[in-house]
């Protein structure tokens, strides 16, 4: 088994150099399948999550190339099955972009049932809907969604979401690329990494406008052609570096971001105490001298603040000087680290799953702990970094899940933390 050993109480200093998004970089992998054409993608972050699509990828039939640990040449034309066989892909939530891919080009899909992190209910209606509006017949077992638009042709249609969901919107958009005619998603998810999908999609010839609001409109286009593209900065590994920078007091520039997409976090960082300087592709976190202080979050669909960086905030205002309130508004399970955190002497206690009412303390003491979650894990690193002593933290495939070299990025900013295999 792999921990992380943490000696807290370092100030984090230095540039750390933040890789692309993982959640953008996971729906454009499956995108590579609407076309014939080799793509290069850059900016791809190694870690877990990916490594599993890129598998996935390949048993389809797909062929992949690591030109470098960041950046891949793929070419999808010579996939000759529609079935998804992966063990692994039951592990990560991303696994349902192959059925809108494979539904798209080639109008059917089996899929295994989507696993990932454990953070509350997790429905996949709203891609069942989105997917049946085409045309398809969309049958959800107890192992998989098998998804068949040879029935009917499949065609476009205005599909109205009943709840904002980043994957549905994804999925949705995958499905209709190539589908003929127009197809419009009123109350789509607007979340950068959407964006990013529609931008991918629309460089090698797809006609997409409107993502980034509400309202998506898709022209569907007989092909799409070969290209390449550089994946976003992650907006969430970006937030824990700067959060990281508040909760050990330091001076963190994180380098490689868009500061728009981390505007809901600045603005919190700044009540919170935090000095915060932007420039064209960094920002500048410098952490009080004193406590950090209360204040209240709501986590939202974007522009608001991200459900994904829920425990990382919580985390921090443990140590604030009063009593913070968190709402988490997307998932209904987000603080299983709660328990953890206890342990490390966070005054914090939930009601009904959804409000943390956190009342700070002067400091942690270092503690054994288990992530149980992929940003609980990495929420749990930083309350072991501003920590007094030691702290061992294991259930670390959840956090190499999503962050490249986390522990690497951590040292070089001056943090006492080792991984080790115990
Ligand atoms: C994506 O999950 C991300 N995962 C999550 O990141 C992120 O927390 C979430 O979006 C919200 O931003 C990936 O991109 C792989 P949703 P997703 O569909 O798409 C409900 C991380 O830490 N819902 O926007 O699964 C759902 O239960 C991960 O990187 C339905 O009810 O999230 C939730 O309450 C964790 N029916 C809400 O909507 C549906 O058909 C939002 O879910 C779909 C969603």
């Amino acid at each position: 088994m792999k921990i992380y050993r943490i000696n807290g109480g370092e100030s984090l200093k230095g540039h750390v150099y933040i890789s692309g998004a993982k959640n953008a970089a996971l729906p454009i992998l499956a995108a590579t399948i609407l076309t014939d054409e080799t793509i290069t993608l850059e900016n791809v972050p190694k870690v877990n999550d990916t490594i599993i699509m890129v598998e996935t990828l390949e048993k389809l039939g797909a062929q992949v190339e690591y030109l470098d640990d960041n950046t891949l040449k793929i070419n999808t034309s010579t996939i000759n099955k529609y079935a998804v066989e992966n063990p692994s892909i039951k592990k990560i939530r991303a696994s349902y972009y192959f059925a809108g891919a494979l539904l798209g080009r080639y109008h059917q899909a089996r899929v295994p049932l989507p696993g990932g992190c454990n953070i509350g209910g997790r429905g996949l209606d709203m891609h069942e809907k989105g997917f049946e509006s085409l045309g398809a017949d969309v049958k959800i077992t107890e192992s998989e969604i098998i998804v068949d638009g040879e029935s009917w042709p499949l065609s476009g249609a205005r599909i109205y979401m009943d709840k904002v969901s980043v994957g549905a919107t994804i999925n949705i958009m995958l499905a209709a690329v190539l589908t003929p005619g127009k197809t419009i998603i009123e109350g789509a998810a607007k979340e950068p990494h959407v964006v990013d999908v529609a931008n991918f999609i629309n460089g090698i010839g797809g006609h997409i406008t409107g993502a980034g609001t509400d309202k998506i409109r898709i022209n569907g286009v007989p092909a799409l052609k070969g290209g390449t593209y550089a994946v976003i900065p992650d907006q969430i590994e970006a937030g824990t570096f700067m959060m990281a920078a508040a909760i050990t007091h330091g001076d963190v520039v994180v380098d490689n971001v868009i500061p728009t997409h981390l505007d809901s976090i600045s603005s919190k960082l700044k009540e919170m105490g935090c000095r915060i300087e932007e420039s064209d592709e960094s920002v500048r976190v410098i952490g009080p001298q004193g406590q950090l202080r209360r204040t209240q979050v709501k986590t939202l669909p974007y522009p608001g603040f991200p459900t994904d960086m829920q425990p990382q905030i919580s985390v921090a205002l443990g140590l604030a000087d009063g009593c913070s309130t968190v709402v988490e508004s997307i998932f209904d399970n987000r603080f299983m680290y709660v328990n953890e955190l206890k342990k490390m002497g966070c005054n914090i206690v939930v009601d009904e799953c959804t409000t943390a009412y956190i009342e700070g303390v002067d400091y942690y003491q270092g503690a054994n702990m288990t992530s149980p979650d992929l940003r609980a894990g990495a929420a749990l690193v930083l309350a072991a970094l501003a920590a007094k002593g030691q702290s061992d933290i294991d259930g670390i495939e959840y956090i190499e899940r999503g962050y490249e070299n986390f522990d690497t990025k951590l040292r070089a900013l001056g943090a006492n933390i080792e991984k080790l295999e115990v």
